[in-house]
């Protein structure tokens, strides 16, 4: 068994986008400027949005982050964002999710210039990935791709099934994985709650891929001898012995898993900080007027 080291491979992407970023800036080119908007004061975002910053400071880009009240009305939201479309010097826009229950998540995604919008959640942009045409492509989704690409996880003809369809991971992964491309190319099946039979199809699983959300779903029973997976799940779970008082579990009840399979994310230190290179990914292209092709 052989970890996909995410934390490792994101380090490289992001030396390699500062060697990038030093360039445009000896070049007197502009320096990409990420916008982050964080509403409330939930703990995993608040973490989330804080590594975004932290890694964009890392190499060398701008950034600023919108903090707002619980709350916010949702016009002002929406104005703050038409701001920060309007606003020259920002290239990519992020709205934290998820949003206060006052606020239309829908509205304010679809606010977002698509241009700006390197989480790639805009219609038009999922319009234009599920179309292979050159976008920003999600960024969880996109950092899986790229950690597959960079282990040289063979792909074609193999199946893969995903667990979960949501927008921002599940559905996205399915169409990348069974686009013609490489990584790609895989013969996917999309599971989620009302699959009834999802013992028997991960068991015939080349690579599963875990986005469900429930600490240690996916058992040794579950998977197949030399099965690859990628574990998305990141689920705060009450741990006294921790100063936070918590411990991130993935979705895949690792200890058992990983001696079955050939290749295995931890959890932390696997998609999560592949989604925050591939988010830096998208923000350079933005700066540079740049869409990112998959196939
Ligand atoms: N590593 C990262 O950077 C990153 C990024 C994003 C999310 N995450 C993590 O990934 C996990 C999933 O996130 P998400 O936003 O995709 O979650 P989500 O929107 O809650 O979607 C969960 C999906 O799991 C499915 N599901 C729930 N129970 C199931 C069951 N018993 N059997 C099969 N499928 C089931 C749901 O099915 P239905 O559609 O039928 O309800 C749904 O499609 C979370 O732990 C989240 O924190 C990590």
């Amino acid at each position: 068994m052989q970890i996909l080291d995410g934390k490792l491979v994101s380090e490289a992407i992001k030396a390699q986008l500062a060697t990038k970023v030093a360039e445009l800036k000896a070049a007197g080119k502009k320096t990409p400027h990420l916008a982050a908007i964080l509403v409330g004061n939930n703990g995993a975002s608040e973490t989330y949005v804080a590594s975004k910053v932290k890694s964009c400071a890392e190499i060398g880009y701008n950034s600023t982050l919108l903090r707002f009240d619980e709350q916010i009305s949702e016009k002002h939201l929406l104005d703050h964002i038409t701001m920060l479309n309007e606003n020259a010097d920002v290239d990519g826009i992020l709205v934290q999710l998820p949003l206060p229950k006052h606020i239309n998540e829908e509205l304010v995604i679809n606010t977002i210039d698509p241009s700006k919008d390197v989480d790639g959640f805009h219609p038009m942009n999922v319009g234009k990935m599920v179309s292979g045409l050159p976008t920003f492509v999600p960024a969880t989704p996109y950092g899986i791709m790229l950690l597959l690409e960079h282990y040289q996880i063979p792909t074609k003809g193999k199946h893969a099934v995903v667990i979960g369809r949501s927008h921002i991971v599940g559905t996205p992964v399915s169409i990348l994985l069974s686009r013609s491309a490489n990584p790609g190319n895989c013969t996917v099946t999309l599971c989620h709650s009302q699959t009834t039979n999802l013992k028997e199809i991960c068991l015939q699983a080349d690579i599963i891929v875990a986005a469900i959300g429930k600490p240690n779903f996916v058992t040794a029973d579950m998977v197949k001898e030399g099965a690859v997976i990628v574990d998305v799940g990141i689920n705060r779970v009450a741990d006294a012995s921790k100063k936070s008082g918590f411990r991130l579990l993935g979705d895949v009840k690792f200890d058992e898993v990983a001696p079955k399979c050939s290749f295995i994310t931890p959890v932390p230190g696997g998609v999560g900080p592949m989604t925050i290179a591939a988010l830096l990914k998208n923000t350079y292209h933005a700066a540079i007027g740049q869409k990112v092709n998959m196939n």
